[in-house]
């Protein structure tokens, strides 16, 4: 599939460059710089984008562009580091930031006593292809120590900063575009313009939508799996619930769904997710598996020992149901799996990613059931299963869920998890996440949660004194769940919900927020 291939030089915004073009319905996938020219061609690539990277180009043991690139005759978009590789490699002549002071001082065309720059930084005199149609003030995320400071001859300079240090240059002839700040950023406002007038030069059809993302990866499925039968574990998630959906659609009669209930999942999401999925035609084989759950977890309270207790017990109720409904090399060949492009290229690492390898996270299920994988979202986004599960008629309750841990509920019980706690934990957590969709704040948290402590404190309820259990919620603001921040949630919000809870869960007298960000904290507590 046509598609623009971003070359990672090690920047921490590779991914979103990806995700950008995404949002302008172009497909895009990350590669290594090891990438070969004929990888390259491969992979259909229609433009090739080098990210930013945090290397000097004048150290000698720097990544260079990958050889015959230029000459591959697709236009290039080359962003900060990416920029200096092509000023390398063309005749430009690129200042080290550790030449700065000396060179600066020298003489050099640059204007400036140094070279690096960092943050915010407004554009002066900008135009060329990319600027074209973009008015105004132009304000840039600066990231780099090296700049280009004399532009390969051939290249006309496109921006310049107000210190005099070229922003942009190009060269329309070869199609080559360079940008010294970073696009992709929302510190750079205006920097999608910049995106879709390199994407327009590549001539790719902006086609990358929900319906034909569905289209294809149907297509797809049908020709891996011809008539043999598919089995898929669904967990109650976002990813494997429009799994299911998109294999009903896909191979309807081959499909052997399994719903494992391990009792953890929030109050009534697994009657919610098996009645939606049974809704949309899906047959649903569910395993009521909570006794079997608890006894598993009874007496434990080591958070690591209940994570090992749970995904284990996980993988035996599925193989026992795989088992007897036919898996095996002579049933059952394909298990699907929900595995998503973030997974994919974290597993790759840079190093090897030069053409992606299927990477073969089973989830620890045992290597003698001999399955082959399907995964159709290992393209994809998180947002874009969203967007499928919505194509798909997954109803927006479900679709737009927060993140939700595998052990469920476990993890958010301090101490042994038992039938009593788990309940209680459930009632508390749903008038909390009730609360936050009633008051429009679901959507605006990316995460929120209730942990049942294991502390008892004094209170008084009516005219009696009590003694009941602090629970404590959580709510947090993050881009991708590595690092996060409390969410200023309105007092007014808190005042009701920790009211409510009190009510509706007479066990609780006592309701504390998490004000923690993360690091240091973590989002779970466990
Ligand atoms: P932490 O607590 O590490 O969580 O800040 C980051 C994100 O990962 C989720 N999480 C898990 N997800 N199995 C999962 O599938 C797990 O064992 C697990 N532990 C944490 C957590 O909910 C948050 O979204």
């Amino acid at each position: 599939m046509a598609s623009i291939v971003v070359i990672d030089y090690g920047s921490q915004y590779t991914r979103l460059i990806t995700r950008r073009l995404r949002e302008l319905n172009v497909y895009s996938v990350i590669v290594a710089h090891t990438v070969s020219a004929k990888d390259l061609s491969d992979l259909g690539a229609a433009g090739v984008i080098l990210s930013g990277g945090p290397r000097s180009v004048t150290a000698a043991d720097s990544p260079g562009l990958p050889p015959g690139l230029l000459e591959l005759g697709v236009p290039i978009l080359a962003i900060c580091y990416g920029m200096q590789l092509i000023a390398r490699e063309a005749g430009g002549r690129v200042l080290a930031r550790n030449e700065a002071g000396e060179a600066g001082g020298a003489g050099i065309a640059s204007g400036a006593g140094r070279a690096g720059e960092y943050g915010k930084a407004a554009l002066v005199d900008y135009g060329g292809t990319l600027f074209d149609g973009v008015e105004g003030e132009f304000v840039a995320w600066m990231s780099h120590g090296d700049s280009v400071v004399e532009a390969p001859s051939g290249f006309e300079v496109t921006a310049t900063t107000e210190s005099g240090l070229i922003a942009a240059m190009e060269h329309t002839g070869r199609g080559v575009y360079c940008l010294q700040f970073h696009p992709e950023v929302r510190h750079t406002p205006k920097g999608a313009v910049l995106l879709e007038r390199f994407v327009e030069t590549t001539g790719l059809p902006r086609d990358w939508t929900a319906e034909n993302i569905v289209q294809e990866a149907t297509a797809n499925v049908r020709a891996a799996v011809g008539s043999q039968r598919v089995l898929l574990a669904i967990s109650g998630g976002v990813d494997s619930s429009t799994l299911g959906l998109l294999l009903n659609r896909a191979i309807h009669d081959q499909l052997v769904a399994v719903f494992v209930d391990h009792g953890l999942l929030r109050l009534g999401e697994a009657d919610e997710v098996e009645r939606a999925l049974r809704a949309l035609g899906v047959d649903l084989h569910v395993v009521d598996a909570k006794e079997r759950f608890l006894r598993a977890l009874a007496g434990v309270s080591d958070p690591e020992t209940k994570r090992k207790i749970i995904g284990g017990e996980f993988i035996k109720v599925f193989e026992e149901q795989a088992r007897a409904l036919g898996a095996g090399a002579e049933g059952i060949r394909f298990l699907a799996q929900g595995t998503l492009y973030p997974d994919v290229i974290e597993s790759a690492g840079t190093a090897g990613a030069a053409v992606i390898k299927s990477h073969h996270n089973v989830g620890g299920l045992p290597a003698d059931l001999g399955f082959e994988l399907i995964e159709p979202f290992r393209n994809l986004f998180k947002d874009e299963v969203r967007e499928v599960a919505e194509a798909l008629g997954l109803p927006p309750h479900l679709r737009e869920r927060h993140p939700f841990p595998g052990p469920g509920l476990a993890i958010r019980i301090i101490g042994e998890v038992t039938k009593e706690r788990l309940e209680l934990l459930a009632r508390v957590d749903d008038v909390f996440v009730t609360a936050l969709r009633e008051f429009g704040l679901y959507l605006e948290t990316w995460q929120a949660l209730a942990v049942l402590t294991q502390v008892r404190s004094v209170g008084v309820m009516g005219d009696e004194r009590s003694y009941g259990y602090l629970v404590a919620l959580r709510a947090v603001t993050s881009v991708d769940g590595m690092t996060a921040d409390w969410a200023r949630l309105p007092h007014e919000f808190l005042a009701t919900v920790s009211s409510r809870i009190v009510n509706a869960v007479p066990e609780v007298n006592r309701v504390v927020y998490d004000i923690t960000s993360k690091p240091p904290g973590t989002i779970e507590w466990e």
